[in-house]
């Protein structure tokens, strides 16, 4: 009971920072801001606030006798996709939610706050509320790192583009260096989560698989290699691509990643800024990382490949506690210390469920399970991810013309036995 009681507390104290820490996102915003949906991919970040706290209040507080919901409508306006907790609003209408307005939406927050407060503040709270509780917290630190992602589509589709964040620092121009990590011999890993820590359903069950010898960039591939990539014709010549990613690129007239304005500027959340050549290049589809891996007589690294690479190494990088929203560019000594963060990692792994899956119970099955479908996994994390969010067994997954997400690539390649 003891440890249960510790637990307790310790989700307590957590619980209270991200709802902070979500809030504060929408200092530097108004309402005007918040409300707009600006592609289908996006949601506006009122329906962030309040789709993330009708996660909890309705996976934990609507199972207490007693309690009171906060409104009745806001089970079809904020249920994201969940078809066994009822209909819902379209995710192509998110925009279109002009009430309630914002400031009921806070109330709300406040609300649900007090009540899962009250409950953690009890003795002896169930496991299976702890367990929700944590899967609660987990799901709205994905949702600030899509507020953020969303953030940035809205802030770009601007015609004045106006920027989000001040730039406090300087950063410093890194001298940029190919760096490989290699794994010389064929090695066996365990992959997946273990139980002694919070875990995903997709991150189950524990396996193993034998890896041939390779190598991995250290370092992420940079704007200025991309540029020589366009220079080179990248993005006309069909023996680089996939099928369905030459149909995408030249159906959509897609020539540069997703904010680039030109060859010398990119749209970031700073505003518009110079190019720096250093900076690890960010916002570019599955397809259009496989090409680049291609003309450069390379590959994408495997999932597992990264996972290994992410477990020989310390949870440390350019995380969302840096404060500092953009890739940043590291030196040869600095890149040991920069395993994890910085952006998302494409690699060429289907996102499929590992041997034996088991999906989270009821209606939560639909958490992960019905995405395992026609997406790649990415790994490692993003300067917009909290560092308590991700691990090495940790699989993101996005579609192979999903472009808004903070993501990025490294390299790899085969070595002889
Ligand atoms: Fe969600």
């Amino acid at each position: 009971m003891c440890d249960n009681n510790q637990i307790t507390k310790d989700l307590l104290k957590r619980f209270k920072k991200l709802r902070k820490t979500t809030v504060d996102f929408t200092n530097n915003l108004d309402a005007e801001d918040m409300v707009i949906q600006t592609n289908e991919f996006v949601s506006p970040t009122k329906w962030h606030l309040a789709h993330t706290t009708w996660f909890f209040e309705n996976f934990i507080l609507k199972k207490k006798r007693n309690y009171k919901i906060f409104c009745k409508s806001f089970n079809y306006l904020f249920n994201s996709y969940y078809k066994q907790v009822g209909t819902y609003n379209p995710k192509l209408q998110r925009g279109f939610i002009s009430r309630p307005y914002l400031n009921d939406i806070f109330k709300y927050r406040e609300y649900v706050d007090e009540k899962i407060i009250e409950l953690l503040n009890k003795s002896n709270v169930d496991e299976d509320i702890l367990f929700l509780v944590e899967l609660g917290i987990n799901h709205e630190q994905q949702h600030q790192e899509l507020m953020i992602m969303d953030i940035l589509n809205v802030f770009s589709s601007n015609p004045t583009l106006p920027n989000f964040l001040n730039k406090k620092t300087k950063l410093k121009k890194k001298v940029y260096s190919n760096v490989f990590w290699k794994k010389n011999i064929k090695t066996t890993l365990n992959f997946g989560a273990n139980n002694n820590y919070f875990a995903y359903d997709n991150e189950y069950p524990r396996g193993t698989c034998d890896l041939l010898p390779f190598e991995l960039s250290k370092n992420f591939v940079t704007n200025s290699e991309w540029q020589e990539f366009i220079d080179n014709d990248g993005y006309n010549r069909s023996e680089f691509w996939l099928s369905d990613g030459w149909e995408f690129i030249k159906k959509f007239n897609i020539g540069k990643p997703l904010y680039w304005i030109d060859e010398d500027h990119e749209f970031t959340l700073y505003g518009l800024e110079k190019m720096i050549k250093d900076k690890p290049v960010s916002n570019i589809s599955f397809y259009e990382a496989y090409a680049f891996s291609k003309y450069k007589k390379k590959r994408l690294p495997s999932e597992f490949e990264l996972e290994l690479y992410l477990q020989s190494h310390k949870k440390s990088g350019n995380f969302m506690e840096n404060n500092c929203f953009e890739p940043i560019a590291f030196d040869e000594n600095e890149l040991e210390q920069n395993a994890y963060g910085n952006l998302w990692s494409w690699t060429s792994s289907n996102y499929s469920p590992y041997p034996g899956y088991k999906p989270f119970q009821n209606k939560l099955s639909e958490y992960n399970q019905k995405f395992m479908c026609n997406q790649f996994v990415l790994k490692g994390g993003s300067f917009s991810t909290p560092k308590d969010h991700i691990r090495a067994s940790y699989r993101n997954f996005y579609y192979p013309t999903d472009r808004w997400h903070f993501c990025g690539l490294r390299l790899a390649n085969d070595l002889d036995l």
